[in-house]
């Protein structure tokens, strides 16, 4: 099944029928995503299948108190509160999942964080698992969780840039 490449969320997109298993992710997407995104809230990309979303993610401006962020992305003198971004959704439709929606999303998230960064700072993406399956699918990423609470994860923008650059990606110079 051939999705689109990511593209950003509207109201031509189909969420009516989207069911990722957790319906929280399920419920923001029919009933918030386009206004959030609408309002400047957070910016959704999905991919779709002939206009049927089967995969998305959020992505917000963010701000944390310093005393969450894990010792190694911390370091210095950081101000309070600390400039970071915010993933605050990915889910990928159980009729699509398993086919690497989930990676390609995640990647092209990765992607705009560190241009974003690179634009107008930002230490950290953090994210919020819903779970603590959801969280070890976040700590085999590269993902650190926060001093207070397990289910809080972040991951050094420089990080992400080297793993980006790793990949032959020039963030510099994509659209993508
Ligand atoms: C997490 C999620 C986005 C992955 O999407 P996907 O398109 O299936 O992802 P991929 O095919 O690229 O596979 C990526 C990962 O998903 C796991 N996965 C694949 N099929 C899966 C399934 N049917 N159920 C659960 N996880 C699955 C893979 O094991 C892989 O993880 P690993 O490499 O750490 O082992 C998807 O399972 C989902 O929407 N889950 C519900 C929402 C959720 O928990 N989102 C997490 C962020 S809040």
């Amino acid at each position: 099944m051939p999705v689109s490449a990511p593209e950003p969320l509207n109201k031509t997109h189909d969420v009516s029928n989207f069911a990722c298993g957790k319906p929280a992710l399920d419920h923001w997407l029919r009933t918030r995503a386009l206004s959030n995104q609408e309002k400047g809230f957070t910016v959704v990309m999905v991919v779709h299948d002939s206009g049927r979303v089967a995969g998305y993610c959020g992505l917000a401006p963010t701000a944390v108190v310093p005393t969450v962020l894990p010792r190694s992305i911390k370091t210095g003198q950081p101000p309070n509160p600390v400039p970071c971004l915010l993933l605050g959704q990915l889910a990928t439709d159980l009729d699509w999942m398993g086919h690497g929606i989930g990676t390609g999303l995640l990647r092209h998230a990765l992607v705009r964080c560190v241009q974003g960064a690179q634009l107008v700072g930002g230490r950290a993406l953090m994210v919020n698992a819903i779970d603590s399956e959801v969280a070890s699918f976040w700590r085999r990423r590269g993902f650190l969780p926060s001093k207070d609470d397990p289910l809080i994860l972040f991951r050094s923008i420089a990080d992400i840039a080297a793993s980006v650059m790793a990949a032959g990606i020039e963030p510099c110079g994509s659209n993508h």
